[in-house]
């Protein structure tokens, strides 16, 4: 009986994947697309697939085809390069709205807002003449030093999802393709270029496959990238198994699929295996392809589906006519608007002992102290940046917001972290490198002198610490997550001539926290916030705003704790040269590096841990943790009350619904984030102690209270069963916990699954 049940549940799912694809506005056209691969000889359909220029692949003039127009994401649309090169064009009118990026934006916890997310990058990227946006960047967040942490969303792959679905049908109803990356399992930076992840079938379909087939499937994205590492031993730009088997077979992609910048490694397994189009380069899809055609290594019936696959998108996407390009500045009013939303619904409030909202009746000398309260985050590190139109810092948010209401006193407190490619990839000698350090303490040490002076005589200490774009970037992963710039030393000092220090954290990912949090009255987590992240953080300092962000991820005590360097399998040795250092320089060939690379560097990451990522590896061992996922305060407090379920017993194809009342117990409006997680009770394979499976963000008046429901589709409760190779329920008892974070529930119930 069960194993008829678990047939039709999966005949059930994957009937409605099918059903799901031909739906694809991608498949609309295909009369059209077939006419047109008729009328194309071998060299047009070859120039389809690779670049053109940086961020330009080919179309057909002749056919009317036009090229296909990327633009960097994913937080603002990048500026216009030179098209060969990574030199900027130096245009005035195309400074762009710089967003939230990645982490902040799912620290607001909503769909609603993603999709908004996405629409601004849209209409920036029509006005731009771009027909599709390298982004969401949707990779979980494996490790909390990852260097692109700040781009991607949540170490879970159900919050993860939620996000990729709005960001990615945000940009798509507003005419432009989305393209998720990087696909897949690009969760380091180090060795991003050479290394292979190793991982069980299941951890990947249940962890680092669901925001890329929920935004393949419910979102219908258009684009995918592959990212540059292998996975299980495949290149993921020639990788059979995620391109043919998973993206297009089961989850019924009808789109593109282009390679990471340089990350193409080979002709004949690339074209055979998925991938469309080379960029930016022709190494290996231009000429080397023909070739192989010509010689019968390569089939015209391949060419022509990838061929396809890549007009499908063409034609679903309106080219913006060149005249009509480039007339506007890229940033507008009403994308501004929503950077601000989105960053004044992020903030998460750590701590707070009776200091926030400030007291502005008080006429207070406010200390702002540290170089983040005026560093500009658009850019700084490597890869994704935006030439921003403008950008409020923290110093020039409080300013506005504050005005004459306090007295406003800045001290820099300490030497920002600079990006120094010298460093990174040698080039400076060692004595070079400890005269320079030499010379940085004494500047510190006079930058936090000045501080502490600035801090002994105001009411109240802003301490603005964290990282900046230079500590978190693509290309390197963090070394550990420590404060830097002696951020510690700093706050220990402070403290010493004034007790009232709130911290701000500007940072996209964690920090070790165990000197600040003790020494600070209030913490907060400010982001990368966007154009207009000082404002929305002034608003919630003030209290104009209750703050409603929760964290996407575990704040944990040490590193050591996280799953993967507790287990040994991060870092995994050196890190060697990175491949963009290559994009840029061009100079020997992919394969040459890995097999020199290979000769120093194992550039194998086990992901021992399997499931157990982020809170489900702290929840499950019972490892404390700082502050645990889903948490957040804010000026008020919520009671919850009344759980119940729609039912008690739940077959494969039900909804379980559940019901709660929520109040808000304060006397001001603020946002909950109501959280569902399950905890299998008596289960026949290995679960994480609980797993969050819905979520939602509401708003409250003072006093209000409401009724809330959460669903979750039985068949979304599924583990993938790697002998049989497919999802299978697992009918076990459960308990639906509603709480405020991983840590604090509510309310519980046991329901069963039959
Ligand atoms: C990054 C991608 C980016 C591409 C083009 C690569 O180095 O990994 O995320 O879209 O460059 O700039």
């Amino acid at each position: 009986m069960k194993t008829i049940c678990f047939l039709l549940v999966n005949f059930f799912i994957l009937g409605c994947k099918v059903g799901d694809a031909q739906h694809s506005a991608l498949l609309q056209n295909e009369a059209k697309v077939d006419s047109l691969i008729q009328l194309m000889t071998l060299e047009e359909k070859i120039n389809m697939l690779h670049g053109k220029h940086m961020f330009v692949s080919a179309g057909v003039e002749r056919l009317g085809i036009a090229d296909m127009k990327y633009a960097d994401g994913p937080f603002g649309i990048r500026e216009e390069l030179q098209p060969d090169g990574w030199m900027p064009l130096g245009w005035e009118n195309d400074k762009a709205t710089f967003f939230p990026t990645g982490s902040a934006l799912a620290a607001t916890w909503s769909g609603e807002l993603a999709y908004d997310y996405g629409t601004g990058m849209a209409r920036e990227a029509r006005l731009r003449g771009k027909d599709m946006i390298l982004g969401p960047a949707i990779n979980i967040q494996r490790i909390p030093t990852g260097g692109r942490t700040y781009e991607y969303l949540s170490e879970d792959p159900f919050l993860s999802a939620a996000l990729a679905v709005g960001y990615t049908k945000g940009v798509q109803d507003n005419g432009v393709a989305a393209c998720l990356k990087h696909y897949a399992l690009n969760n380091q930076e180090n060795n991003r270029g050479t290394v292979d992840v190793i991982i069980g079938q299941r951890a990947m379909r249940e962890i680092y496959l669901p925001p890329f087939r929920a935004a393949v499937q419910e979102a219908d994205a258009f684009g995918v990238m592959a990212a540059y590492n292998k996975v299980n031993g495949w290149w993921c730009a020639e990788n059979d198994v995620l391109l043919n088997q998973i993206l297009r077979n089961e989850w019924g992609f009808a789109g593109l699929v282009v390679s990471d910048w340089n990350g193409t490694h080979s002709t004949v397994a690339s074209i055979n295996n998925g991938l469309n189009v080379e960029m930016p380069t022709k190494k290996y899809l231009g000429q080397a392809l023909l070739d192989s055609v010509k010689t019968g290594k390569v089939p015209v019936e391949i060419i022509d589906q990838r061929v396809r696959e890549i007009l499908r998108v063409r034609l679903a996407v309106k080219p913006v006519p060149e005249e009509k390009a480039n007339i506007e500045m890229t940033s507008q009013p009403p994308q501004q608007k929503i950077a601000y939303d989105i960053a004044s619904k992020s903030i998460v409030l750590l701590k707070n002992e009776g200091v926030l909202p400030l007291n502005l009746d008080k006429k207070l000398i406010i200390a702002v102290i540290g170089d983040n309260a005026e560093q500009k985050m658009a850019n700084g590190g490597i890869g994704a940046g935006v030439k921003a139109l403008y950008e409020v810092s923290p110093l020039e948010g409080l300013k506005n917001k504050i005005g004459n209401q306090a007295e406003i006193v800045y001290a820099k407190g300490y030497v920002p972290e600079v990006l120094d490619w010298a460093r990174l990839y040698g080039g400076k000698s060692k004595e070079q490198i400890e005269k320079e350090d030499q010379e940085k303490a004494i500047r510190n040490e006079k930058l936090n002198e000045e501080a502490v002076a600035v801090a002994a005589k105001a009411d109240i200490v802003l301490f603005f610490a964290g990282n900046n774009r230079a500590v978190e970037t693509e290309a390197s992963d963090r070394k550990d997550m420590m404060l830097p710039s002696g951020q510690d030393d700093l706050i220990r000092k402070l403290a010493e001539v004034n007790s009232i220090i709130v911290t701000i954290l500007v940072s996209g990912a964690p920090n070790d926290l165990t000197i600040v949090k003790p020494l600070s009255k209030a913490l907060l987590i400010s982001w990368f916030n966007g154009t207009e992240g000082g404002n929305a953080l002034a608003d919630v300092l003030v209290g104009n705003i209750s703050p409603g962000g929760r964290l996407p991820f575990t704040l944990p005590i040490k590193l050591q704790d996280s799953p993967a360097y507790a287990l040994g399998n991060y870092p995994q040795g050196v890190k060697n040269k990175d491949v963009f250092v290559d994009l840029v320089e061009d100079t020997e060939s992919q394969s040459q590096k890995t097999k020199s690379l290979n000769n120093e560097d194992p550039n194998t990451a086990y992901y021992s841990e399997e499931s157990l990522v982020g809170y489900r590896w702290y929840d499950t061992k019972d490892i404390p943790v700082m502050y645990p996922f889903g948490y957040g305060l804010t000026y008020t407090t919520f009671s919850y009350s009344g759980l119940s379920t729609n039912k008690d017993k739940y077959s494969a194809g039900d909804t379980i619904e559940v019901m709660f009342s929520l109040e808000n117990a304060g006397a001001v409006e603020a946002d909950e984030v109501v959280q569902l997680y399950i905890h299998r009770i008596n289960p026949s394979v290995d679960w994480p102690n609980k797993e969050l499976k819905a979520f939602k963000r509401i708003t409250f008046k003072p006093e209000e209270s409401k009724k809330v429901s959460l669903s979750i589709p039985v068949k979304d409760l599924m583990y993938w069963d790697e002998p049989s190779g497919n999802w299978q329920v697992d009918l076990c008892d459960i308990e639906v916990m509603v709480g405020a974070s991983v840590s604090d529930i509510k309310l519980k119930k046991t329901v069963s699954l039959r």
